[in-house]
């Protein structure tokens, strides 16, 4: 089987299966198999799409299958997954998130685009501090705390999570990508308490589970369900500065809290689709 003709396939059968992007996944799928990008498929399209064990991180099939499609060559595991629903960044196994990419599994929230607002809001904030201690509440991954120790290499990052699960992964993203921070398990709330120049979290903030895309049931529900939370972390805060990931809708909310404890320069920034995703406000 050609890649011209698996990206084919994978294309229809991800349409099948209600994935939003069913072309930019195939590709991502057929590109991760082969070691390349995306836009390096555009030279590859007469390839043969290789049979068991090519690929990082791919469990072969064998050569039993047809061959005349996906099942038989190592295509075939990926497509299955990302068809059951599970979302892009589990399959591949990793993700971009600001210059750094992440490993990606179901220990963790997958880092999402609109988070990249929030690490830049943050960076902003911290500016004109020298050495900055940063709590990163809700850590995940590591994506954010990460990102800030990447781009703020004299930040004195911390990142707490409730998981175990959540700080394993971001403990091996640590080491992957040679970044210092300090990772400890607990509740974010008591840790921000602590004294901070910045809190910064994405706490979860969905409300309800009941009607969302299939993806998100892969996700842990801890890092996603939740009411309150913003708020628990705003009164709790001994910091100059909170900064805070909001969902559709709950930003004026939030920055009204802000204003009744008594901030200053409270301020709501959109994300890239332009939706108001980020709010921030100096403590008294
Ligand atoms: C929306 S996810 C954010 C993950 C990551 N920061 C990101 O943006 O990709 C929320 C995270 O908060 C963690 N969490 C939930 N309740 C918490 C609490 N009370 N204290 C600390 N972390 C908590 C979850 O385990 C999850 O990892």
């Amino acid at each position: 089987m050609t890649v011209r003709e698996a990206l084919a396939e994978a294309e229809q059968r991800l349409a099948a299966a209600g994935v939003e992007t069913p072309r930019v996944d195939a590709e991502w799928l057929v590109a991760h198999l082969l070691g390349t990008t995306r836009s390096g498929l555009a030279g590859r399209l007469g390839d043969e799409v290789p049979a068991g064990a090519a690929g990082a991180g791919v469990s072969p099939l064998g050569a039993a299958g047809s061959a005349g499609s996906a099942s038989g060559n190592a295509l075939e595991p990926l497509l299955a997954r990302r068809e059951a629903r599970e979302p892009l960044a589990y399959v591949l196994g990793e993700w971009g998130f600001r210059r750094l990419t992440l490993k990606t599994d179901a220990r963790a929230l997958v880092p999402r685009p609109e988070t990249e607002t929030l690490v830049e809001r943050t960076l902003a904030v911290a500016e004109g501090i020298e050495r900055p201690r940063i709590l990163d509440v809700g850590v995940g991954s590591g994506a954010i705390a990460l990102a800030l120790k990447d781009e703020r290499p004299d930040a004195q990052v911390t990142g707490i999570d409730v998981s175990a699960d959540a700080l394993a992964l971001a403990r091996e993203n640590a080491e992957r990508l040679g970044l210092e921070v300090e990772l400890r398990q607990g509740d974010g709330a008591e840790a921000a308490a602590e004294g901070w120049d910045v809190v910064v979290a994405n706490p979860p903030y969905v409300e309800s589970l009941d009607d969302v895309q299939p993806e998100l049931r892969w996700e842990p529900e801890i890092a996603l369900a939740g009411s309150g939370e913003h708020e628990r972390l705003a009164r709790a805060a001994k910091a100059s500065f909170v900064v805070l990931e909001v969902g559709d809708g709950q930003a004026q909310e939030v920055a009204d809290l802000l204003e009744r404890l008594g901030c200053a320069g409270v301020a709501i920034t959109a994300d890239l689709t332009g939706r108001d995703r980020v709010v921030e406000g100096r403590l008294p």
